[in-house]
């Protein structure tokens, strides 16, 4: 069976991993809303196309922080990417340097920051921190990430806690015991390890915007704070010096409630006003997606579950052929909707379904 789109990784996902890493992949918190809004939302909006504007000439390409990137679409931070290959995040890394985007690692991998550094030497990624109650940790690993040539710090800022999710409670969710939080081995074997595989309060829970500044202290990396969903955390994260900030809820996977993504962006891109880049995450599955998300104001958007679809069917090179059918779905609606470049997408370019 050729693979034409997206939910044909997910379909195959679904047959080939064991009930509990699927269930594992896919949980969205609670009743799921939130998880599901976030693809329904792009349903709701429709374009306005132009026509007639010779598209024998287009470009893709963009800018993320001032590195250069194929087409505006990353891989978001998950966790454990060896329970979806064996060869884990070093696959990832790899696909998305074969591919020319970023790719952000989760502090949850499964591979060292340096061996995903060393698989893939001249990719462009940044690592997302989750700070540990132990300060000194966290430290450490921000030292590790700089030296690896990582060229952005991502702060994920809405996981005081572990959002509710029932699948993995009823499965008892654990790493199994020949895979590791790797860039932690050895930090926790005294603890009794519940939580993910994570002793029990593995994060800090006291985090706040302060921890920005103690973030800018310890790092000459740009920072991006990912999580936010209304117009007055965005103005303190552009008022704390981020370079970046990450519209998302997590795939859902927090607060259930919160608002689709595509729904929260609008207000955050007219509060920040070019003052820091804006990207998004949650609910991409197509290239039409891309471009709705781009026309209301997303420099760049992240894939999370797509990209663990990805890997679970070929490793590297099954990640490439999800960005490679994003990309090329991309480009075609840009074409469709008489975009030549990234620069002619704007908010004249959709309307909200009256539907
Ligand atoms: C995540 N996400 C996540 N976010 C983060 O900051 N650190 C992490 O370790 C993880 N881990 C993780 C695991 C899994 C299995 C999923 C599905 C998600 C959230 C992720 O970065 C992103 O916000 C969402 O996945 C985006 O939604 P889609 O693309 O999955 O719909």
């Amino acid at each position: 069976m050729p693979m034409i789109c997206l939910s044909d990784f997910e379909a195959y996902a679904k047959n080939h991993l064991p009930k509990m890493t699927w269930e594992f992949f896919a949980a969205g918190a609670d009743e799921c809303c939130t998880r599901d809004d976030n693809l329904l939302a792009y349903k709701r909006i429709r374009f306005r196309p132009r026509m007639l504007r010779d598209m024998s000439v287009m470009d893709t390409r963009t800018m993320l922080l001032g590195t250069e990137i194929s087409f505006p679409v990353g891989i978001a931070p998950t966790s454990f990417h060896r329970l979806a290959w064996p060869d884990g995040e070093k696959s990832t890394a790899r696909a998305a340097e074969a591919m020319n985007t970023c790719y952000i690692t989760s502090t949850y991998s499964t591979c060292t920051v340096e061996e995903i550094a060393a698989a893939a030497p001249n990719g462009f990624r940044w690592f997302q921190l989750y700070i540990h109650r132990n300060r000194a940790l966290s430290e450490g690993l921000v030292r590790r990430v700089e030296a690896a040539g990582f060229q952005g710090l991502v702060l994920t800022a809405d996981l005081p806690f572990t959002g509710k999710r029932r699948a993995d409670i009823r499965n008892n969710f654990q790493l199994p015991p020949h895979m590791a939080v790797k860039n932690f081995e050895g930090v926790f074997e005294e603890e009794s390890c519940s939580e993910y595989g994570f002793p029990p309060n593995f994060i800090d829970p006291s985090i706040s915007w302060n921890d920005i500044y103690w973030l800018q202290s310890l790092t000459r990396l740009p920072i991006i704070v990912k999580g936010i969903l209304t117009k007055e955390d965005a103005d303190l994260a552009v008022r704390h010096g981020v370079q970046g900030i990450i519209v998302s809820n997590h795939g859902g996977r927090q607060l259930d409630g919160g608002p689709a993504t595509i729904d929260a962006l609008t207000e955050i891109v007219d509060t920040v006003q070019d003052r820091v880049e804006v990207y998004l995450d949650g609910g991409i599955r197509t290239g039409s997606d891309v471009l709705k998300a781009l026309a209301l104001g997303a420099k760049c958007v992240f894939i999370g579950r797509p990209a663990l679809w990805g890997l679970t069917y070929k490793g590297e090179e099954g990640l490439r052929e999800v960005l490679q059918i994003l990309h090329d779905e991309f480009r075609l609606s840009m074409a469709l909707a008489g975009c030549h470049n990234v620069s002619e997408i704007g908010r004249n370019l959709v309307q909200f379904s009256k539907l």
